[in-house]
């Protein structure tokens, strides 16, 4: 574990969580194992996020494209959301974790959503740690209804088109009462953002590992906030040398 205190924290950590398949693959086992395995580096991210006091985490659990796998792997991811609805949201309310789903929920059966609104309710007035679980999630989709949200305003006469600004579609969007990420992770190597959060992480650091997710827990977050605490934050403007020499 590291040694280093990073100087700064981030206050909203974004985690696309990457690598399970393959990290189970590589054990010959099937890739409904690596999600199992998956499951427990969350809880264990959980654990250290809290830790460090990150007060916001962010997590993709389950994208609107993740349809697209076999069924056999879906049933068992919504198996293990369901799981741990049941079985560790408990023990989050207990630790202070107020949980929030994104996404749209319309297409779970009701067993899960009711799941799903039961922990919401169940943690609604915890403020140890916020943590937002996004399910059926798509950051192109949640700008769509947001302008479909807007367009029906403005059909309406309730917006004029000059009043349609950056704040006023924020407010539109999913997380629109909490500040955006700070540092978005995404493990398992790849160095894309699969459509999670587009619009959020619009200033946000990005940090790609090598770390499959089951693997990751708090050393990997240790390596993440070092690396953070050492970027320069312009949001587009210039940094402090350059201000001085202007
Ligand atoms: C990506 O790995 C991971 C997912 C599609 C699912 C993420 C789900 C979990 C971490 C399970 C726990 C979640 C909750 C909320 C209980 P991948 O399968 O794409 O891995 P690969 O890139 O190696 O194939």
């Amino acid at each position: 574990m590291a040694d280093r205190e990073p100087a700064q924290l981030p206050r909203h950590v974004a985690i696309v969580m990457d690598g399970n398949g393959r990290w189970a693959l590589g054990r010959g086992k099937p890739r409904s194992f690596g999600h199992q395995a998956g499951s427990d580096a969350l809880k264990r991210t959980i654990e250290a996020v809290m830790r460090r006091g990150i007060p916001i985490l962010t997590v993709f659990a389950f994208s609107c494209e993740n349809w697209r796998r076999p069924r056999a792997e879906v049933r068992k991811l919504l198996d293990l959301f369901l799981k741990a609805l049941n079985k560790d949201v408990r023990e989050l309310d207990e630790h202070g974790v107020r949980i929030n789903f994104i996404g749209d929920r319309k297409v779970f059966n009701q067993t899960l959503r009711d799941g799903m609104a039961q922990a919401e309710q169940r943690t609604c007035g915890n403020t140890a740690l916020q943590l937002n679980v996004a399910v059926n999630y798509s950051g192109r989709s949640d700008i769509v209804a947001a302008a479909q949200r807007i367009a029906a305003a403005a059909a309406t006469g309730n917006l004029a088109a000059e009043d349609l600004t950056e704040q006023r579609l924020n407010q539109e969007l999913t997380l629109a009462h909490l500040p955006p990420p700070d540092l978005f992770i995404r493990t398992g190597g790849e160095k894309r953002l699969s459509n999670f959060l587009l619009w959020q992480i619009a200033y946000s650091e990005l940090y790609f590992c090598d770390v499959l997710w089951p693997d990751f827990g708090a050393e990997a977050l240790e390596a993440a906030l070092i690396d953070y605490a050492s970027r320069e934050r312009r949001f587009g403007g210039l940094s402090q040398i350059r201000v001085r020499s202007a």
